[in-house]
């Protein structure tokens, strides 16, 4: 069976941490869901990560919905969640509706993510869970606002923490399942975490929170170059080089195909 929202909250309930990963094909969905990973999200990271792209800005819903639709053909039991990408919730609750239905619908996720705790996201929000469509916040640093934040930790004056605090809980009222606090002050998610009774999932926000969340890339060793917060258990750029490597110098010294 499938893990589903109510289970992820009852995980808090039982100070059960969450272990969340991204995906974004076929086979990485399988190896992570096999492996027990909780929730794993097609994040929109998968703009730099999978398709070269600078930032995550450029991505479009039919690229992130190719994707998905992969990574749902490799998850028997974990929760899928997919990203919402930029500008394609952003200017009206109608097109966010639209957005995250063909999510579900053609995805078959259970779940979307959307950036930013402004009143009019926690709008949306409230809408899109009024049509039962399940919502992860996403408040901190939102890459899809680069331009307006870089990629600095959010939340560091007194000011903006109690900002950052204050969207949390408008978006947990408006009926958000579960919370991803991305680089702000270990304090301040710990305080978060406390305050809300749906789950906060981190990165880059300390240990307090309910749960983590990394990019897959990055755990991996496949990222070019990794945030201050993340961190590899792999290195997958190193086993991959020396694989292609060896395989061309076989070639090359007519040594592979062997004879046998
Ligand atoms: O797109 C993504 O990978 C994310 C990370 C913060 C997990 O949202």
């Amino acid at each position: 069976m499938a893990i589903t929202t109510q289970q992820l909250i009852q995980f808090k309930q039982q100070g059960r941490s969450i272990v969340a990963l991204t995906a974004w094909d076929y086979a990485i969905a399988q190896l992570l869901d096999a492996a027990g990973v909780d929730i794993i999200l097609v994040g929109d990271s998968l703009a730099m990560v999978t398709l070269g792209y600078p930032t995550t800005l450029p991505l479009t819903l039919d690229e992130i919905l190719h994707h998905a639709k992969a990574v749902r053909r490799g998850v028997k039991r974990a929760f899928l969640m997919v990203d919402l990408p930029f500008l394609s919730y952003q200017e009206s609750p109608q097109q966010a509706m639209h957005s995250a239905g063909r999510v579900l619908k053609e995805a078959g996720a259970q779940a979307v993510k959307l950036e930013g705790g402004h009143p009019v996201m926690v709008d949306t929000v409230g809408r899109l869970t009024a049509a039962g469509i399940p919502v992860m916040g996403h408040i901190g640093l939102t890459p899809q606002s680069v331009h307006q934040l870089g990629y600095r930790q959010q939340g560091k004056s007194a000011e903006a923490g109690e900002r950052i605090f204050a969207e949390a809980i408008a978006l947990e009222q408006a009926g958000a399942f579960a919370m991803l606090l991305e680089h702000i002050p270990m304090e301040l998610a710990a305080r978060i975490t406390q305050k809300l009774s749906i789950p906060t999932i981190g990165i880059g926000a300390g240990s307090h929170c309910d749960g983590q969340v990394l990019v897959t890339a990055d755990l991996l060793g496949l990222s070019e170059r990794l945030p201050p917060f993340a961190k590899s258990y792999a290195n997958l750029r190193q086993v991959i080089t020396q694989a292609v490597q060896d395989y061309s110098h076989e070639v090359r010294e007519g040594q592979f195909p062997a004879e046998s």
